[in-house]
Order: structure tokens, then C-alpha cells, then sequence
């Protein structure tokens, strides 16, 4: 495959920690200095399909396409306001779309899992252009008197148009069950026979472990993608990595022992945006003339489950 179109839509509403001070326990100074977030841009009268149907008809623009062209929907997503019909429906009537459509969760490394299911789906040539979406609303998953986890997050959406073609070069996924450090869990419905004992609550997160295992599962994956490539760490142009926490993406840097300008970042801006950060800040350094036909790309993310994704490719456009 190759992407050949990128977009990305955020939120009006730019919560600063400023603003948090006012009805949390917290300060601009902690959530800096821990986090390296400024502000987070949170969903308020948008509805997060909007979102992504914007991130999605720049991404078409960008590839020289329209909806008629494209014969497969990706959308990635973890929690929106329908439980069913599936936000991809959603987003393909609102796009005039009439290809078949899939909604996948694999939080916050959605894009990459995504990729990949596309990937077969051109290598089979069951698909020829496919759109993928990844639209994320997670400040509606924390509770926002917990200062441990609203703090950490903003919504958005990211998008791209991948084809055929031979610029994904490797791709490595993993998922190993650890449920209990990152988990939400929302009431189902009443039911006259339900009688077991029921558990649900806004996001818990053990912070420090996923701190540990996102640092330690994105250096082990960014490596064997490289040694399976032949690449070396300064052969990459840039390492696009899950924007969770500025720390995170320093600690990463540092274990792979890259400068500073080959890994962007805009967590500052957007706090975590789960499987959308990663296609959003590859559409900033599209957009920003960053790119050039030939840059190699590592893609790396990490999300609850505990899942983990990464893949090295060259840029096609
Ligand atoms: N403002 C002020 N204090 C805060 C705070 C906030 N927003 N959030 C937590 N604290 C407090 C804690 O209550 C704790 O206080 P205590 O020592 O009195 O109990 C103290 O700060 C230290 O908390 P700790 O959890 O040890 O901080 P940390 O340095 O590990 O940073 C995270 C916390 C959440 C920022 C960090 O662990 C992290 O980013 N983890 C990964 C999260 C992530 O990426 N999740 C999404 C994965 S897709």
C-alpha cells in the first residue's frame, strides 16, 4: 500500500490547563512538567462524526479523489454516542460514500492496526482505494473531577486515503491482554434477569505502568521493524509516535537514541487523541511541507488492552 491523501479536523473548543485550574486540583506547572500538555482541543456542540467526515474530505482532496472512488471505510474509534449503527455508516452516508464499511477498536493504536487490515485487503485486491478514519472522542470517557485522567486527553480526527503500491515496507501489531491498567467500562441496560455484580466507571488508568509498558513495547517494536528492514535509527525521517505524553515520546527518542527534530510532536496543542494522533500529526507535516517522496516513516502507538502497533514506510507523494 501507500498513503496518498492525509486530513485532520479538531474540536473549536481549546481547554487550557489554565482553565482546569479553575475546577481541578491541579496546575498549569504539574501538567507541563508531567505531561508536556498545554491545552487539549474537547468536543462541545460538534458531534464526532462531523469531525471525521471533515478529516476525511480533506484526506480525499489531498489523494485527488472523491467518496465515489473510494470502495472501503476504516474507521477506528473506542467510544462515540451510538453503540450501533457503526460510526463508519455513519461517516459513509454522510460522505456519499457507498462502499462497505468496518469500525475497528484498538484504542490508541487504531491507525496502524487499520493499515494493516487494509494492506490485505489490496494485497487480495479485494479493494483498490481505501479510506481510513480515525475519530476519537475520550474527554467523554473520563470523569472529569479526576485530575489523574481528564487532564490527559482532547478528541479529534485523522484520516487517510491509502492505494496499491509497495511503500509499506514492515508492520508489526501485538495485543497482550492486561485489562485492568487502562479500562472503561459503561452501564448496558437493565435487565429483569441480570444478577451478577456489575462494574461500571469513567477511565481507569494505572498511569505509571502504562507509562512503562508504552516506553518499553514502542522501543522493542520500533526495533525489530528496523532490524527487519535493514534500516538504521537515522535512516528514518520521522518517527510519527503516539502522542500520549511528552515524556513518553522524550523517553522513546532517547532509548533509540534519535535527535529531536526526527520525532514531531503536538501534544502540547491536542493532549492524547488516541488512534487519531497519529494520521492528525502526519497530515500537520504533509500539510507543512515536510514531507518529500522517498522519507522513510516509522509509525509507532500503544493503547489499552494492551495493544501495541508500529510499521516503517516510505512516503509515496
Ligand atoms: N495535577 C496535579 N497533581 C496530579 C495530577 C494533576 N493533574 N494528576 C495526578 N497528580 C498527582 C497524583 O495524585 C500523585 O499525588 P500523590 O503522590 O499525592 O498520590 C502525584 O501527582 C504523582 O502521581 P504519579 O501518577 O506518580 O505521576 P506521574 O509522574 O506518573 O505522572 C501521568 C502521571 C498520568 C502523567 C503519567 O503516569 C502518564 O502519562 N502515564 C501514561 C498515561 C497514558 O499515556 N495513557 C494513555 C495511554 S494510550
Amino acid at each position: 500500500m501507500k498513503i496518498i491523501g492525509t486530513g485532520s479536523a479538531h474540536p473549536k473548543c481549546a481547554v487550557t490547563n489554565e482553565m482546569l485550574e479553575k475546577f481541578l486540583d491541579t496546575s498549569d506547572e504539574w501538567i507541563t512538567e508531567r505531561t508536556g500538555i498545554k491545552e487539549r482541543c474537547v468536543i462541545s456542540s460538534e458531534k464526532l462524526e462531523d469531525l471525521a467526515v471533515r478529516a476525511a474530505n480533506q484526506a480525499l482532496e489531498n489523494a485527488g479523489m472523491t467518496a465515489a472512488d473510494i470502495d472501503f471505510i476504516i474507521c477506528s474509534n473506542v467510544v462515540n454516542e451510538y453503540v450501533t449503527p457503526a460510526l463508519s455508516c455513519i461517516i459513509q452516508g454522510k460522505l456519499g460514500a457507498t462502499c462497505p464499511t468496518v469500525d475497528i477498536n484498538a484504542a490508541c493504536a487504531g491507525f496502524v492496526f487499520a493499515m494493516d487490515i487494509a494492506e490485505d485487503k489490496l494485497k487480495c485486491k479485494k479493494a483498490k482505494n481505501i479510506l481510513i478514519v480515525c475519530a476519537e472522542e475520550p474527554s467523554r470517557m473520563v470523569s472529569w473531577q479526576n485530575r489523574s485522567t481528564c487532564v490527559l486527553f482532547g478528541d479529534g480526527a485523522g484520516a487517510a486515503v491509502v492505494t496499491e503500491g509497495d511503500e509499506l515496507k514492515a508492520i508489526r501489531l501485538t495485543t497482550s491482554s492486561l485489562t485492568e491498567v487502562l479500562y472503561y467500562q459503561r452501564a448496558l441496560e437493565p435487565t429483569p434477569y441480570i444478577d451478577k455484580e456489575e462494574n461500571f466507571e469513567p477511565l481507569v488508568m494505572k498511569g505509571r505502568e502504562v507509562f512503562k509498558h508504552a516506553v518499553t513495547n514502542s522501543c522493542r517494536d520500533i526495533r525489530k521493524l528496523l532490524n527487519e528492514t535493514g534500516l538504521n535509527a537515522n535512516d528514518i525521517k520521522y518517527y510519527v509516535l503516539h502522542q500520549a505524553n511528552r515524556r513518553i515520546i522524550d523517553s522513546i527518542r532517547n532509548f533509540l537514541g534519535v535527535d529531536e527534530e526526527k520525532v514531531p510532536h503536538n501534544v502540547e496543542r491536542y493532549g492524547n487523541i488516541s488512534s487519531a494522533a497519529l494520521p492528525a500529526l502526519l497530515d500537520e507535516l504533509n500539510r507543512g511541507g515536510k514531507l518529500q517522496k522517498g522519507d522513510k516513516l516509522v509509525f509507532s502507538a500503544f493503547g489499552a488492552g494492551f495493544t501495541t502497533a508500529a510499521c516503517v514506510i516510505e512516503w509515496a507523494k
